[in-house]
């Protein structure tokens, strides 16, 4: 079975840091989250993946390379415009040819893997099976309504109550899913929906089963979603100290700290992942922060954040839920008058 990875889109809810990167790419636990998906699909049993790229193809031709050094052969497939899910299917048709598939969204974090929904889809061998999960705040997603394993009704962010059911960026699909998505006209904001498409199977008697996930997964569209996937992914990391660490600090529970990685007179509280030749100086990090290669910290406290590579924070006030760029500089200066002195791109935040 072939797989297909969608790495398009605009990433609209993520900017700033979508201008200048994929979103796709933006790190949790310091991996990119594509990375985690083509993981995924491999530990699934698939190894020819197909990427769907936007406007952000060369930066994710150039992070996952052929494949290799993740044991899977990828192909891209550029997509002229992000025209929706079923459009990005429609444009890889010629990829997947005439067989079955299993297609992920590559902004989607699935925890405990998919094994088991591939596994469903070739014993059951329906048209359609999605992946479910239950969710608080339904109206949020889309949803979709089931009797038994069957697949009846799917909605779009639903206004009335239907189920508790959110589809999770999962989905496994016999050719049949062609033709659907031929019959299906654009959405009111102009895009080919998947949705419609597998509710074209349900009303033309195709059978779309699901199944549910084993553990959490996260849609990482917007900033704090972001933050909470890396927190949920810190939960797994095993205590490993590759950097150095002086008599003057002190470790409290499970801390990644890469080669090279220096921490002087600091307190680090896990769990927490620190990059390649980061440097952390008379510093206080807590709980659920990833920090990138090269970041240096000093004299500053920062906990629940992620801090992209080469950015340097000097005796900044404390850091809380902050999602900080590549080379972001924050910090005092000694210059007159002491005022707030800001370069903050478009659709930057900023609050205190
Ligand atoms: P979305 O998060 O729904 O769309 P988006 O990336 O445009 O984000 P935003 O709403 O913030 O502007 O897309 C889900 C995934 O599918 C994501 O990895 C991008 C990808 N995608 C494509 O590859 N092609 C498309 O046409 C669309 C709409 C999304």
């Amino acid at each position: 079975m072939k797989g297909l990875i969608l790495s398009g889109g605009t990433g609209t809810r993520l900017r700033p840091l979508t201008f200048t990167q994929a979103k796709q790419l933006l790190p949790i636990a310091n991996q990119p989250i594509l990375f985690l998906s083509i993981n995924t699909m491999r530990d699934a049993g698939i190894h020819e993946i197909g990427i769907i790229l936007g406007n952000t193809a060369a930066e994710v031709r150039a992070a996952v390379g052929n494949g290799e050094k993740f044991g899977v052969a990828i192909t891209y497939i550029e997509q002229s415009e992000p025209l929706g899910l079923a459009h990005a299917v429609k444009t890889a048709a010629p990829f997947l040819g005439d067989q079955s598939f299993l297609m992920m969204l590559g902004d989607n974090v699935i925890h405990g893997g998919i094994t088991h929904a591939v596994e469903q889809f070739i014993r059951q061998s329906s048209d359609a099976l999605v992946l479910a999960g239950p969710v608080a705040n339904p109206e949020q997603f889309g949803v979709i309504k089931v009797s038994d394993e069957r697949v009846v009704q799917l909605v779009e962010k639903p206004q009335t109550f239907v189920s508790h059911l959110a589809l999770c960026g999962v989905y496994l699909f016999q050719p049949i899913i062609h033709e659907a998505i031929r019959a299906i006209t654009p959405s009111l904001r102009g895009e080919l929906e998947i949705t419609d498409a597998i509710q074209w199977l349900v009303d033309n008697g195709y059978s779309v089963t699901h199944c549910l996930t084993t553990s959490w997964w996260k849609d990482t569209g917007r900033p704090s979603d972001l933050l909470d996937a890396n927190r949920l992914l810190l939960q797994d990391i095993t205590h490993a100290i590759e950097g150095s660490i002086d008599a003057q600090s002190e470790i409290i529970g499970p801390v990644r700290i890469a080669q090279g990685a220096v921490i002087k007179n600091s307190t680090l509280r896990g769990p927490i992942a620190i990059g390649k030749n980061a440097h952390i100086e008379d510093s206080y990090i807590g709980p659920y922060t990833s920090i990138g290669d090269e970041v240096q910290i000093r004299k500053t406290e920062v906990e629940y954040s992620v801090i992209l590579e080469h950015s340097v924070i000097d005796q900044a006030p404390r850091l809380d839920q902050c999602i900080l760029g590549r080379s972001v500089r924050i910090g005092r200066t000694s210059r007159k008058p002491r005022t707030m002195r800001m370069v903050l791109g478009d659709s930057s935040i900023y609050e205190w």
